[in-house]
Parts: C-alpha cells; structure tokens; sequence
C-alpha cells in the first residue's frame, strides 16, 4: 500500500479521467505510487514490470479500486521487440495511449575502474535506451490520434523519470549518471522535435526518495543523517511527492509545460554545502 502523507492526493482531482497511461518500471517504488496516482486522476493504466508478476498484479489490484481499466505487462523496456508488443498490445486494448512515464531504471554502482561493460550497457540500455524506445513508440500512437480535446489539449505526453544526477556528477555510479545525463538531453531534443505536434515531452528529476533502488541510503541512522545533510528541505522523500508531481504534469493544469524538468528533491540540487561554505 502506498501511504498518503499531508494534504489530499492531488489524483483525488479526476485530472486524467478518461486517458491511458502506461507507467514502466511500475510494480515497485516511485513506478508503483505514480501508476497508482494516475489511477486515482482516472486514468486507465497499464502497469510494465520486467520481474515480480506478482508485485505487479497487487498494483493492479489497487489500481482497479479506483474503478478505471488497468493490466500489467510483463516486458524489459531494452528490447526493441517487447517494447514494440507492449504499446500494440495497449493500443489494442485500451484503444490508444495518452501518457508515458518512462521510469523503468537501475543502478548498478562501482568506481570507474572497476566498472565491467556489462554493468555500464546495462544501465545505460535500461535507463536511456528503454525510455527513448518506449517514447518513440507512444508518440508514433499520439501522432496518428492527434488531440482529442475532450480528452487533453495535447496530442500525448511523455515525462522522463530522470535524476538530480542529470546534473549532480556522482561519484562511483558514473554509468547511472551519465544514463540520466543522457535522459535530459534525450528529453529536450525530443520536446523540441514534438513540440509543433502538440506532444509535450517533460521529465521529473526526483531526489532522495525512501524506494529499494537506494535502500542503503536510508536504512540506518547513520546513512540516513549523511542523507539528510544533502537535503535542505530536512526530509527524505516519499514515492508519492513524485506521483504527485507526475499527476499534475501529465494533466492539462501544465498544457504550456514543454521541455521542462521538474526537480521534486527537497532543495537537492541547490547546492546545500554552499550554504555554510563557499
Ligand atoms: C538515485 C538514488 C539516490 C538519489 C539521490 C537517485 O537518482 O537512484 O540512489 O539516493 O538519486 O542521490
């Protein structure tokens, strides 16, 4: 279950009633809360997972609570011809598709010596090439739909789950970092490209968020007060604080938002040793 903290859920506002959504990496983390989230808004959502069938069926279980369509498919977003399947399959079923967030992505750290090329393709092939395959076979669905105004003011929408590492270097995880500095310029070039046809691409560079990608960050004392050095905001963040994020840019409340990342990571990126330093 993913917990609701503070304020109502901004999917409490139907924002997405009658879209289609494919959400990848979505049986587990900031993927599962953000499926859930467009669920909630009223979107119907197909839920990608590449292992774990049964962690994706209990998120399409609660999915299926908020009384819109939902199914999960099994594909490994790095495969050209699963991901090709995966947004046929949809259109088949669903009808179309209207959003992507392409969040499926990995770490697999090491110092640069160290770093096999296995670890540095794996990273770079999920969490680069998977987004561009999948954005590239969801805006060939918008671009034959077109806009639809009684469903969106846009032709579809792409948000690319990036990182603060899109700009933070990070060292020993110099493959994730270069993947998600990757992912910026993958994200505006395309913007720049899909623009004129009303798709607007759009990615979400999350912070520290409390998800099993980086358990050890968090789970004990110590990590957990180095963390939160990094963070001014002075808390580690929850899955929802992006579900949310991606509810409201998905939605036609950010019809003009266009290229854009948004960073949802409690003052990560404002450079906090500067604070007392420098
Ligand atoms: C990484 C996490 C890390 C966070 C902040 C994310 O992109 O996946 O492991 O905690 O960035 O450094």
């Amino acid at each position: 279950m993913t917990t609701l903290q503070g304020p109502p859920a901004v999917s409490d506002l139907k924002l997405l009633q009658g879209q289609k959504a494919l959400v990848t990496g979505a049986n587990s983390g900031i993927g599962k809360a953000t499926a859930i989230a467009l669920g909630r808004a009223g979107a119907d959502v197909v839920v990608n997972y590449v292992s774990d069938r049964p962690s994706a069926e209990a998120v399409v279980k609660e999915i299926e609570g908020h009384g819109v369509r939902t199914y999960a498919h099994q594909a490994d977003v790095s495969r050209e011809d699963q991901v090709v399947d995966m947004v046929s399959a949809m259109v088949d079923r669903l009808g179309t598709i209207d959003i992507l967030v392409a969040n499926a992505g990995l770490q697999r750290d090491a110092p640069t010596v160290e770093m096999t090329l296995a670890d540095w393709e794996k990273v770079l092939s999920v969490n680069l090439t998977g987004q561009f395959l999948c954005a590239r076979e969801a805006v060939k669905e918008f671009r034959r739909r077109g806009v639809v105004p009684e469903v969106s003011r846009a032709a579809g929408k792409v948000i690319c789950v990036s990182s603060v590492h899109q700009i933070i270097p990070w060292a020993g995880h110099v493959n994730y970092a270069s993947s998600k500095g990757g992912v910026a310029m993958m994200m505006q070039t395309m913007a720049q490209e899909l623009a004129p046809e009303k798709i607007r691409v759009n990615a979400i560079a999350p912070g520290a968020i409390r998800t099993p990608i980086n358990r050890d960050a968090w789970d004990t004392e110590d990590a957990r007060t180095a963390l939160l050095e990094l963070i001014p905001y002075g808390r580690i963040g929850d899955p929802q604080d992006i579900a949310n994020a991606a509810v409201v840019l998905a939605s036609d409340l950010c019809d003009y938002v266009v290229g854009t990342t948004l960073y949802v990571d409690g003052g990560m990126t404002l450079f906090p040793g500067f604070a007392t330093g420098g």
